[in-house]
């Protein structure tokens, strides 16, 4: 490892919109399963589709997401807008083959906000409709700023997931083994019960195998921290502070956090209040303003990322 200094960051160059929401491609679903325990009240697969002469082909790079397009039509009659999912397989395609791109959908149901009816997301359920051998329209890739760096092996990794957030982790996990890159790695996930591990076996396979790999897993709805909060992928860095604070600070550690919005900054406060710093930097807005006067708006948006911070929220 070399001693890079941050400010050397380089992504790759990677190609994006080579399939346009005006001219999809026709892939194939090849595979569709649960990723998360069978018992987990929600429904999360991991869906493969086949691209495989297409111009998708062999394109997709972890950390890019692929568009999909339901058919039919919204309440306005319009044709439905593309969705975006993010690819959880590796670089190089699921299993080694750069004709298979893999993603891991939850599905959205809820009772509908305002008139209490059943609400179902479309393109999500869509997809997690969809059987082996069926079809599917497809765009992409999307995305050129949320990637592993140029040179993966100048640096050290904490990624912080909470539900479908895992996606372009396992993508980006699978790729830095595959590059033989043993910096540290330590994966932080977040969701309510232990049945919605996603991927639990593969990762906890991994952090057995590889020393230099830590999964983490937070749990927020079975139990609280010994100060009565819920335990979060950021309060980690307090209940895991042996595992994650010696790689926090090293200087050539990125974070990378996906996921829910407003994990976000949650991980910048509790970085901040455990004084590691380099990941996130004072708004310009409050910079001399006592903290204790901030709103609740301030707080939210105290902190922005530094480029030693990758943030892909939805
Ligand atoms: P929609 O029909 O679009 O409904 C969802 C919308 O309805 C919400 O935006 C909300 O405004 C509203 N809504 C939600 N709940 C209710 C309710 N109870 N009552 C009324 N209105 C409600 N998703 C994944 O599952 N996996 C991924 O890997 C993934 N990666 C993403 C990557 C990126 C870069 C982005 C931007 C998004 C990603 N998403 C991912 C989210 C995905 O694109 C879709 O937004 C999600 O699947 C919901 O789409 P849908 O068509 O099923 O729901
Ligand atoms: P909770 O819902 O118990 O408050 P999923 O996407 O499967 O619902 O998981 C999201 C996970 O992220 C849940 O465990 C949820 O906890 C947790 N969560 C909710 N809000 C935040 C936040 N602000 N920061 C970090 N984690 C959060």
């Amino acid at each position: 490892m070399s001693d890079l200094a941050p400010s050397a960051i380089a992504l790759p160059e990677v190609e994006i919109n080579i399939v346009k929401v005006k001219a999809p491609v026709e892939a194939t679903i090849v595979e569709s399963y649960i990723a998360t325990h069978s018992s987990s009240p929600n429904f999360i697969r991991h869906i493969t589709f086949d691209v495989s002469g297409t111009p998708l082909e062999g394109k997709f790079v972890s950390g890019q997401s692929i568009g999909v397009l339901a058919p039919g039509v919204d309440e306005s009659g319009k044709p439905h807008k593309l969705r975006l999912y993010s690819v959880s397989s590796p670089s190089g395609g699921e299993g080694g083959n750069p004709g298979l791109v893999s993603t891991t959908v939850k599905r959205v149901i809820d009772e509908h906000w305002e008139t209490q009816d059943l609400f179902t997301g479309v393109c999500s359920n869509y997809l997690s409709s969809l059987k082996p051998g069926d079809k599917v329209m497809v765009t992409g890739p999307s995305g050129k700023s949320f990637l592993l760096p140029e040179r993966p092996q100048d640096f050290h990794y904490v990624f912080f997931a909470t539900g479908t957030g895992i996606a372009p982790f396992r993508a980006m996990i699978l790729d830095l083994l595959q590059r033989g890159i043993t910096s540290q790695i330590a994966l932080v996930f977040g969701c309510p019960y232990r049945t919605d591990l996603l991927y639990f076996e593969d990762f906890k396979k991994l952090d057995q195998e590889h020393d230099h790999i830590h999964y983490i897993t937070v749990i927020s709805r079975e139990g609280s921290r010994p100060d009565g909060t819920k335990p979060y992928v950021q309060t980690a860095i307090i209940d895991q502070a042996d595992i994650l604070q010696p790689i926090l600070t090293q200087p050539n550690t990125l974070i990378y956090i996906c996921g829910l919005k407003g994990m976000e900054s949650g991980i910048y406060s509790l970085l901040m209040e455990q004084g590691i710093g380099g990941y996130c930097e004072l708004s310009s807005d409050l910079v001399g303003k006592d903290p204790s006067s901030w709103t609740r708006e301030e707080r939210k948006n105290a902190y922005k990322a530094s480029e030693r911070t990758f943030v892909e929220v939805y």
